[in-house]
């Protein structure tokens, strides 16, 4: 017998951007890389393509996802071809991709919803074949595994190459500077394409989160050394981004419990309750922030990710330290949410909205599911990322509900 979920506040309307959007509900799309974009130009072993652009395929994904006063989060978009760490995924730094993204947008604001852009800088977690470039990092820490292949092989080959093969070059304080300024470019562009608002992937090891951490973080300038100086990047990042498009418009991900892409910083506590109270303190109008559980992890169980945080000292450590110092700023969570975890969390306090990635990929109409419900249809892993043969499958061939007879089949 399908509940009816609707009395839930996951089901009452929120507002967030400092109160200029007011969603009806509050199941959010997370962002999820699916590699699904078009080539932007015809590749040859001398002169590889390496930047894609969105196309119909996801003009009709995020429209599938799209509902009344539903908030989306794009997949992580590279602001800049240096940031980009996987083929596949259209950036947003040329006017091809700012027209394919103003499609996807468009179609998404004709269905009521609202959409964010994540920007996604991938920095050491990347090999030069992909940005045609050195891999820029914040200190020249090798990958760890000498082992751990990047997961594609280059561009007209099908040999895969190892990370610690291309270990990454320290960003110079001009590299600095000016990947701030491709992020803001990047963030300008998304908001005269009509993106309803920015959010800053801070989260599962990529740049911003390589500056926080003290295993890739090796810096000793005012960029490194200290958990307040390994902060300095992600706020100058901020700063910028709020004078160019508004702090109401800027969203952050943040994932203090981290591991995924080599994560292993000490000082966690310290340096994202530092990073959070600054960011708190200096833009009090950010339009939300967005966590990821302290319990889940992409590439670990539960279990094993419960003896991390026990060997941290920190076998109970929950969100509430970030809630509470952001206060009234809308809070959003991820990570393990699904049809029978999600009641009453938000009704306790714990957070304003909860975003939702692998059920949103397999549940096109998750919302009316959970609201109803309706039993969740499995993902299937193997076909998350592409490029595939065909990249329709397993992206927009999800089925809809479809009635009480074929679901309790
Ligand atoms: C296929 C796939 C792609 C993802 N891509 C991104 C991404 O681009 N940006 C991001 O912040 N998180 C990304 N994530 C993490 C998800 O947003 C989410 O935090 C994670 O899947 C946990 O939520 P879930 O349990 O509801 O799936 C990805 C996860 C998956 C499975």
């Amino acid at each position: 017998m399908a509940t009816d979920n609707s009395q839930s506040k996951l089901f009452q309307p929120l507002a967030i951007a400092n109160g200029n959007i007011t969603l009806k509900h509050r199941v959010i799309l997370a962002p999820l890389t699916r590699n699904r974009g078009t080539p932007n130009s015809h590749s040859t072993p001398e002169n590889p393509n390496r930047i894609w652009v969105p196309n119909d395929l996801l003009v009709e994904h995020y429209s599938q996802r799209a509902t009344d006063g539903g908030l989306l989060i794009t997949e992580a978009i590279p602001p800049s071809l240096e940031g980009n760490g996987m083929p596949g995924v259209p950036g947003l730094f040329i006017p091809e991709q700012a027209e394919g993204w103003k499609r996807v947008v468009d179609a998404v604001h004709a269905k009521g919803a609202y959409i964010y852009a994540q920007l996604w800088h991938s920095g050491r977690s990347n090999i030069p074949h992909m940005t045609g470039t050195p891999i820029l990092a914040p200190s020249s820490v090798p990958w760890e595994d000498p082992n751990e292949y990047f997961k594609h092989p280059p561009h007209h080959t099908t040999t895969r190459v190892k990370f610690a093969d291309y270990p990454p070059s320290e960003m110079t304080i001009a590299q600095i500077k000016s990947t701030i300024q491709d992020y803001c470019k990047a963030a300008k562009l998304a908001i005269d394409t009509g993106f309803d608002g920015v959010e800053i992937h801070g989260a599962n090891g990529y740049l911003p989160e390589q500056f926080l951490s003290s295993n890739v973080n090796r810096r000793t300038d005012e960029y490194g050394g200290t958990p307040e100086k390994r902060c300095k990047f992600m706020l100058e990042l901020m700063y910028e981004l709020s004078k160019t498009i508004g702090e109401e418009n800027l969203a952050i991900r943040l994932s203090p419990f981290g591991l995924f892409n080599q994560i292993r910083s000490i000082q966690r506590l310290e340096t994202w309750s530092h990073l959070c109270r600054e960011l708190k303190a200096n833009h009090p109008k950010l339009s939300y922030v967005s966590f990821i559980e302290p319990r889940y992890e992409q590439l670990f169980s539960e279990t094993e990710k419960q003896s991390f945080l026990d060997s941290w000292g920190l076998p109970d450590v929950d969100l509430s330290l970030f809630r509470k110092i952001f206060g009234d700023t809308p809070f959003f969570s991820a990570g393990g949410f699904n049809d029978t975890n999600s009641w009453g969390v938000l009704e306790r306090g714990d957070y304003d909205a909860l975003v939702y990635g692998r059920y949103f990929i397999s549940n096109p109409d998750l919302v009316e599911k959970l609201r109803n419900g309706w039993p969740l249809t499995h993902y299937k892993r193997a076909l998350f990322y592409g490029p595939l043969e065909d990249n329709s499958v397993g992206y927009v061939d999800y089925p809809f509900y479809e009635g009480d007879v074929k679901a309790e089949l």
